[in-house]
């Protein structure tokens, strides 16, 4: 700092860097500059009225199991980590908290190369007889709850194959002969999922069975149409319920196409470029149940868009239960007063004794933003992938899960409630006759009797 012109203000002008400072603007520079590392400072004090719940570590069931290193930290760590570093790394990269989930899709894929394995005289007879005991018993383990999932092991892959070969040894190694963790993944996800698929269009089915019946109920009862929110033309509420049922169905049919391109068989891909042992990828696609093979390795072990797809068959789902929902809301409300939802459906208020809210329509609605998200969060996550596997791949799971998770729980709670929606006829026929509901068939009768449309309308008008 060199001292420079005299400043008017306050005579003692500072020269920084070539540029001349007043004294108060460089006071006024320090003090912000201050401010600005204390408000960022590591040592900042914490807020000292926020309670302190215990680190995620501590609450996961994983780390209540021997085997994990977070239960043998050394206590010597700072207090500010709750687990050292590696092991903090460990965790981040592991998918065994979630994908343990495609266990039981993951023993069958390995069951089936296994017997290819030995059909091509690969592996040996007694080699396929030991991998198949010591699955059958892995299984029973994952059943019975008893099997040790361990975080270290990452994956569900690697914890079913460590087991193996704790239990049969040699031939547990054998198994992963001309296969990878990135074809292995590929083929659990599309096993698995095709049999989500199968399950969500089994709801499909009786939420549409419900709609039919209540639709049949309701043949007669003349309610508003309505378009632009406003009384339209009388139309029968079994006629407005069927305009669901046609929406679930093609819902049904985009399912099935998008399970064509699910089932296609990725294994022998290996990790990217195939593989030389003489595999026969025919025999694990019959054994498995796939109805084609994945021709490219490289897209086999990278394409994702099969579970994008079903993401967004399964958004439309959600977007027509929403649409649903929202009808029912409105339905609801008193100034419609058009339907009773069956006690079971609604909830009371905590504080207005007089309420009935529609707390299952209301949170179907609500869902519906979550899977759509999960369609988002699933085209993003591709979108940058170079070829061929990457382990952001890893990231498909838990939004595919719930994805499937939320579909299921709400198809099940929309069919299990419909049947039970109780219609008030009266006002449905009252709030039908507002607006002169009737105006389009009055100017029709006219037509019927001779007067061209455009005069017919402007006389009823
Ligand atoms: N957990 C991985 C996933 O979900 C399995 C494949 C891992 N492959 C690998 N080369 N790291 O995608």
């Amino acid at each position: 700092l060199r001292v420079g012109p005299k400043c008017g203000v306050c005579f003692g002008g500072r020269l920084v860097n070539g540029t001349t400072i007043h004294c108060a603007a460089l006071r006024a520079a320090i003090r912000i500059a201050t401010q600005r590392i204390s408000r960022f400072s590591v040592n900042r004090p914490l807020h000292s009225h926020s309670p302190v719940y215990p680190p995620r570590s501590i609450m996961s069931e994983q780390s209540a199991k021997a085997g994990d290193p977070l239960a043998s930290k050394s206590t010597a760590w700072s207090g500010r980590f709750d687990e050292p570093v590696a092991d903090f790394v460990l965790r981040y990269t592991a998918s065994v908290g979630f994908d343990r989930r495609l266990a039981f899709a993951d023993i069958d894929g390995s069951l089936a190369h296994a017997a290819m394995l030995h059909e091509c005289d690969i592996i040996g007879a007694i080699d396929l007889a030991d991998i198949e005991r010591g699955l059958r018993q892995i299984r029973e383990e994952i059943e019975r709850d008893q099997f040790e999932w361990r975080v270290e092991l990452e994956d569900v892959h690697v914890n079913i194959g460590r087991r193996l070969i704790e239990l049969v040894g040699d031939a547990g190694k054998r198994l992963h002969t001309g296969r990878s963790r990135n074809d292995q993944i590929a083929t659990d996800t599309r096993l698995w999922l095709r049999g989500e698929i199968d399950h969500i269009v089994g709801w499909i089915d009786g939420l549409q069975h419900a709609l039919v019946e209540l639709a049949e109920r309701h043949a007669a009862t003349v309610m508003p149409g309505f378009t632009h929110m406003q009384v339209a033309q009388p139309v029968t509420f079994g006629h407005h319920l069927l305009a669901y049922a046609e929406m679930f169905e093609r819902d049904r049919a985009r399912l099935f196409d998008a399970r064509k391109r699910v089932n296609s068989l990725p294994l022998g891909s290996a990790a990217l470029a195939g593989t030389t042992y003489p595999i026969n990828r025919g025999l694990v696609a019959q054994k498995l149940g796939f109805e084609s093979i994945a021709e490219n390795s490289l897209d086999a072990v990278s394409d994702r868009d099969f579970a994008i797809e079903f993401c967004a068959a399964a958004a439309l789902v959600m977007t027509h239960i929403s649409r649903l929902a929202e009808e029912l809301v409105t339905w609801l409300s008193p100034r419609y007063a058009f339907i009773r939802l069956p006690d079971r459906y609604t909830t009371g208020s905590s504080i207005m004794p007089q309420k009935r809210n529609p707390d299952v329509p209301e949170l179907a609605r609500g869902k519906t933003g979550r899977v759509t998200g999960h369609l988002v969060a699933l085209l993003t996550l591709m979108k940058g992938q170079p070829l061929a596997y990457n382990k952001d791949n890893q990231e498909d799971k838990e939004p595919l899960f719930d994805t499937v998770d939320t579909v299921v729980d709400t198809l099940r709670a929309f069919s299990e409630m419909l049947p039970g929606v109780e219609v008030d006829a009266e006002a449905m026929h009252r709030a039908a006759e507002e607006g002169y509901s009737t105006a389009t068939d009055l100017a029709d009768y006219l037509v019927k009797k001779g007067v061209a449309f455009r005069d017919a309308h402007e006389a009823v008008a």
